[in-house]
């Protein structure tokens, strides 16, 4: 019993994360492995699974036992399904075919070829900026770009649901970080109100999508606010490139004000199906940006078969839409269904959807049933949500069919009955 009861108030994933007096520097590591071993680490039981073959809409995976089971995937990023994409995978072969599976160097010596070069200026081109630099992954963009344009001295105003990439670049900067709640305009001025006069160094960041909650960022307030407290603006769209706005150009483009974003930042990993980060702005930032990132400047190269791969993707964004009208459908589909069956699905603007639980335990159980039933979807709770504000996270894709939503839905309707959700 006396063991029982340690275990559960041990069983917090931050309450392994510090040395505790007396104990050696990996001694957490042991003890969140015994606890992991009790089965008493809450919300691990969905992670770590890994994907076996993909069909459409559909995936193989193997959950830690050892099964395979066929799963209607709602967790993938990949919402345009353009990873898969006839035209990609021949580009990204070509690129493999002529320069290896690896680059085998830092962008500045050599690790980039015209593959990479074409890559950076069709995303300039995207956004009409007059260059853009492309990193090895998303994460590292936005460590870089934040870590090399701030300073001690300068202060970061973020809006609180930013990704946790936006906030260790705010850390590692050293400058002032300052945070307003979330979407809250009224809070960001207050923030830009306090900020004293002499404090000239100003960048506001914010996600465009938010990547939990599917909510697109008030670009229009935020850019005025910015100019009329004298503030850059930087905006993380790894969620809105592709799929917000007329022509997919994010959440600048959805609020007319792409010229008044000063750094562009987005994933190359979500729509675009690929792996890395951009920031696209002027050229002096750009050129800034490759000799002060430290994450471009002493970080290998993304492959050329990735950056080929992600030249036909811009094509496609440029040029034929790339599916985001059917993915539209889907999304507004998935959205009525699940709203009529009455689950709360916040103010999703996007192709994510929160189906909110509130309540830790539940959300566990519900994950491992909806498992059960043949639906994947993510698992969020802290530390990417307060735990009161814990979800399921379900990710509309273009190829998923609307017999395969109706499925998820049931699967869906009758966990949230069962456990008292709707
Ligand atoms: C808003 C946002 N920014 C940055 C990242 C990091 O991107 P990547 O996974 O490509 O490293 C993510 C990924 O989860 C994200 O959602």
């Amino acid at each position: 019993m006396a063991e029982a009861q340690q275990i559960s108030v041990h069983n917090k994933f931050e309450n392994f994360t510090k040395t505790e007096t007396g104990d050696d520097l990996f001694t957490k590591a042991f003890k969140v492995n015994d606890v992991l071993k009790s089965g008493a680490l809450t919300g691990n039981e969905g992670l770590g699974m890994v994907a076996g073959d993909k069909l459409q809409g559909e995936y193989l995976i193997r959950n830690k036992s050892g099964e395979f089971r066929s799963v209607i995937m709602l967790g993938s990023n990949s919402y345009l399904n353009l990873s898969t994409h006839p035209k990609v995978i021949r580009a990204a072969q070509n690129a493999l075919n002529k320069f290896g599976y690896g680059m085998g160097a830092v962008s500045n010596y050599v690790g980039i070829t015209d593959i990479h070069k074409e890559l950076e200026s069709r995303i300039a081109n995207f956004y009409k900026t007059d260059a853009a630099i492309v990193f090895p992954s998303g994460y590292g963009t936005n460590v870089g770009v934040i870590s090399a344009l701030c300073s001690e001295g300068d202060v970061i105003i973020n809006d609180s649901a930013n990704h946790a990439s936006i906030f260790d670049g705010c850390r590692l900067s050293g400058a002032d970080i300052k945070v307003y709640p979330h979407s809250d305009m009224k809070g960001l001025e207050r923030v830009l109100k306090k900020i004293p006069e002499e404090q000239t160094g100003r960048l506001i960041i914010t996600d465009g999508v938010f990547s939990m909650d599917g909510d697109i960022a008030r670009l229009d307030i935020i850019t005025e606010l910015a100019r009329e407290y004298n503030c850059r603006v930087m905006v993380d769209d790894a969620h809105g490139v592709g799929i917000v706005g007329e022509t997919g150009r994010g959440s600048a483009e959805y609020y007319n004000v792409i010229d008044k974003i000063d750094l562009h930042v987005g994933m190359l990993s979500k729509s675009p199906g690929g792996l890395g980060g951009y920031c696209a702005a002027s050229f002096e930032i750009i050129q800034y940006l490759r000799l002060y990132a430290r994450t471009y400047f002493f970080s290998t190269a993304l492959p050329a078969s990735v950056a080929g791969g992600l030249n036909e993707v811009f094509k496609l964004f440029e040029n034929d839409n790339a599916g985001r009208d059917v993915l539209w459908e889907k999304i507004n589909y998935l959205k009525s269904k699940l709203t009529e069956a009455g689950f709360d699905i916040a103010h999703t603007q996007s192709a994510i959807i929160p189906v909110m639980i509130y309540d830790e335990e539940k959300l566990f159980k519900i994950h491992a049933e909806l498992l059960r039933s043949g639906l994947y979807t993510n698992i969020v709770t802290y530390p990417a949500v307060r735990r009161k504000e814990c979800r399921l996270r379900l990710c509309a894709m273009k190829e998923l069919t609307f017999k395969q939503i109706d499925r998820a839905v049931k699967i869906l309707e009758e966990a949230g009955k069962k456990f008292n959700v709707i």
